[in-house]
Parts: structure tokens; C-alpha cells; sequence
């Protein structure tokens, strides 16, 4: 039977799932692949963990050199997070001739171009199913099942921290603060939140998502990216009123006006399959032009189902003879053929804080009408929080961006009549 060996960079959660998955399963995979998947290597500064783990003292590698010089080693898996010194052994070991299967998003996301460059130079495989979406196959589908379409949209839920925190706002009713400070204390988020929260976590999966949809590089900078940090509870419960679920959304769009990408607070119909998706749930949405609409769904992050990525990965590395890189050029910027829109069209949820007395309405109408913006659904309160102010909710048609952006100045410059409170994407 063939002996695949295998080295783990880093036994944290990801690292233990998949030290476990691939000790407690390798009978299995000798019998249903025909591979014998031994780990040969781990990398870990904390000895404990790996002894606790089970791992043979004579396994826990020194450095990287020696990993990269151990011939029975074929993968590398790097489950380290963070770039560096994550970046410096992925390229060690593909220098080394190993192939190497990543779960770190923001490295993959950052650095494919110069990853892909070594895998492709020494013969060596990159995989990276588990950087996206954790346990759920987005990745493989996109480059394998889905190639035949070509992908029109693609949607998703691709937080779990973030999607915990909205799902408790939306059934609670309770604050971003005391839900974030809940997430934190039960271990759903972490104690610096910033890079679930404010969408940076999205933007990258985003990234490295859309450019295998879209077969061009979109690097994370040119996606328009907000966080849930200003997500009131009163916005989410005049959502539920409208018949809207609020969301972080990864939206990436491939039409014949260019490419638009954007993570932010979306509110969606309550009847989208999206919507029911709950807690740390993920889920992924990609319509084609001939397939139409599929989701995937399922834990997005864990132990046990990233681990179940990476070892998918692995199995795949240690079962195909040749490897295959991107469709599209690799580079570090955006290919200067592709087309970004900026002034994307959306419906938008609109509250203002208006002044209860007569003409406010109209003023306000005509401010929208001057920009081309249409009403479809409206709520007017009686009484506001303030004396003399009543809640004004505005879900608009079809709307450019840019107009929207311009009516809002206008109305704040209006402080007689209203001031804005919150604007926010709608997915009709
Ligand atoms: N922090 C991520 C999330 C999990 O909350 O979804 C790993 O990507």
C-alpha cells in the first residue's frame, strides 16, 4: 500500500482535529482509499499540547528544517494562522518539494500569488479547501463541480461569529455589546473580536471565493467591506417588521457592467434560503448560468469540521498524479482588464430620526425623488425616542449607490427635518 506522510504545522484546534481525524480514521482510509496516511511530523512550541494530543515524542519536529528535510514527509499541512512565520515554512516546505495543504485564510488570501508561484516551480500542490466556509466544500465545487457554469453571483454567510452575534440580536432583541460580550465569554468569538466583526474574516474568504468563481484575482482591497459594530437592535426588529432578516453578507457579482464585491449588513427577505441560516451556521450561495442556484451549508469553523476539509485535501493530494493551479493569472493586483463597479445598484433600508410636523414627509419625498429613488415600503412610528422626533423607515427599489449616499447628505443637511440614522443594503 502506497505511505503518504504527512507533517502538521501547529496543533491548535484545527491542528488537533486533524492529528485526531487522521490517527483515529487512518484504518479507513487504507481500506476506502488504498493510502496509508501516516503523520510523520508535528511542529509545535508547546510540547504538552502535542504530548496530550498522543503524538510520539520522537515526531515533534525541532524547526522547519527539519520537517523540510524529513524524506519521508510528501504533505506539509500549515494550520498556524497569521502570516508569518506561517508564509516562510509553506514556502521552505514547497521549496523542499512537498506539497502543502493551508487552512489559513489570510495568508492564502494575501500571498497565493508568491504560494502558487513556488507550488507550480517545484512541482508541488497547494490546497486550501479548509481556508473557506470550514467543513463546507465551496471550494472544491467551484474548482471542480461548478466549472462548467459560469458563475453568475455567489452569497454568503461566511462569519459564524458574526452570524451568532445577529442570530442572539435577532431573537433576544439584545444589544451588539452584551451579545458580543456573551459570544466572547461562551468561547464563540474572540477576546480582540476586530477581525470577525468588522468583516475583515469575510473580505478575505470573499476574496479568494469570487476569484475562483470569476477567474480573475480580486484582491481583498477592492472589496467594499463594513463590519456589524453600528447593527442596533431597533434596526434588526423594524427589519423583522418589513418581513427582513439581517445578515453579514459576502456578495460578489460578475455582470456585463464588471465585478462587484462588498461584505456588509444585508438585510435579506425572510423567505431566502439564507435566512434560516442560524448561529455560527455558514452557508454559500452560488447561482450559475446553468446549474441556477445551489447552496452549501454547514459549519463554517470547529475543530473537527475544518479538520474535515483539511484532510479531504490531503486525501486529494495524496490521491491525484499532477496537480492544477488557478485558471487565472495569479498576481498580486487585480488583472487591469477586469472592470470593478463601485456604484453598484441595491434595494436599501433608510431610518431617520425625522421631526414630527407638517411637510417633513414631502420634504423628505422630494429629496429621494431628486436623487431617482423609489419607495416600496415605508413604516412611520407615533412616537420616537425623543420628544418631537418620530422613526422614519425607508425601503427604497432598485437604487444606485451613489444616489442613495447623495440623499443621505442631503437630509443631514436638512437638520430641521431628519437626520439619518441608519442606511443599510437590502437583497430583494
Ligand atoms: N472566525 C471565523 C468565523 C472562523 O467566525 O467564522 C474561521 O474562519
Amino acid at each position: 500500500m502506497k505511505k503518504v506522510g504527512v507533517a502538521i504545522l501547529g496543533l491548535g484546534v484545527v491542528g488537533g482535529g486533524t492529528y485526531k481525524m487522521l490517527t483515529e480514521h487512518r484504518e479507513l482510509y487504507q481500506k476506502t482509499q488504498g493510502i496509508d496516511l501516516v503523520v510523520e511530523n508535528v511542529l509545535e512550541r508547546n510540547r504538552e499540547r502535542a504530548l496530550s494530543l498522543g503524538v510520539p515524542e520522537n515526531k515533534i519536529a525541532a524547526n522547519i528544517a527539519e520537517i523540510c528535510s524529513n524524506p519521508d514527509v510528501d504533505i506539509v499541512v500549515e494550520v498556524m494562522g497569521g502570516v508569518e512565520p506561517a508564509k516562510s515554512f509553506v514556502l521552505s516546505a514547497l521549496n523542499a518539494g512537498k506539497s502543502v495543504v493551508t487552512s489559513n485564510k489570510e495568508l492564502f488570501c494575501k500571498y497565493s500569488h508568491e504560494l502558487e508561484k513556488a507550488a507550480r516551480k517545484n512541482n508541488c500542490g497547494l490546497f486550501y479547501e479548509a481556508t473557506c466556509v470550514g467543513g463546507v466544500p465551496v471550494i472544491r465545487a467551484l474548482l471542480d463541480n461548478l466549472q462548467g457554469n459560469n458563475v453568475l453571483s455567489i452569497m454568503g454567510i461566511i462569519n459564524g461569529t458574526t452570524n451568532y452575534i445577529l442570530t442572539k440580536m435577532t431573537d433576544d432583541g439584545a444589544s451588539y455589546a452584551e451579545v458580543l460580550k456573551e459570544a466572547q465569554r461562551l468561547g464563540y468569538a474572540e477576546a480582540n473580536p476586530t477581525a470577525d466583526v468588522e468583516g475583515y474574516d469575510a473580505t478575505y474568504k470573499l476574496s479568494i471565493l469570487s476569484s475562483l468563481a470569476f477567474h480573475t484575482k480580486i484582491p481583498y482591497t477592492k472589496i467594499h467591506r463594513e463590519g456589524i459594530t453600528q447593527i442596533t437592535p431597533a434596526d434588526i426588529q423594524y427589519g423583522k417588521q418589513l418581513g427582513y432578516v439581517l445578515k453579514l453578507l459576502a456578495i460578489g457579482k460578475n455582470s456585463e457592467d464588471g465585478i462587484e464585491v462588498r461584505v456588509h449588513p444585508t438585510y435579506i427577505k425572510n423567505t431566502h434560503p439564507l435566512a434560516s441560516v442560524k448561529d455560527s451556521y455558514n452557508a454559500v450561495y452560488i447561482t450559475g448560468d446553468c446549474v441556477e442556484d445551489v447552496m452549501l451549508y454547514g459549519r463554517g469553523a470547529g475543530a473537527m469540521p475544518t479538520a474535515s476539509a483539511v484532510v479531504g485535501d490531503i486525501i486529494y493530494c495524496a490521491t491525484h498524479p499532477s496537480f492544477r493551479y488557478s485558471t487565472f493569472k495569479n498576481t498580486e493586483e487585480a488583472d487591469p482588464a477586469t472592470k470593478f463597479v463601485d456604484n453598484f445598484k441595491s434595494a436599501y433600508y433608510i431610518r431617520l430620526d425625522a421631526h414630527d410636523k407638517a411637510g417633513v414627509l414631502a420634504k423628505v419625498s422630494s429629496i429621494f425623488s431628486r436623487h431617482n429613488i423609489s419607495v416600496a415600503q415605508m413604516i412611520q412610528e407615533d412616537e420616537g425616542e425623543t420628544e418631537g422626533h418620530v422613526p422614519l423607515v425607508f425601503i427604497t427599489h432598485q437604487t444606485k449607490e451613489k444616489s442613495v449616499m447623495k440623499a443621505v447628505d442631503d437630509i443631514n443637511a436638512t437638520s430641521d427635518i431628519a437626520e439619518v440614522v441608519s442606511v443599510i443594503r437590502v437583497v430583494s
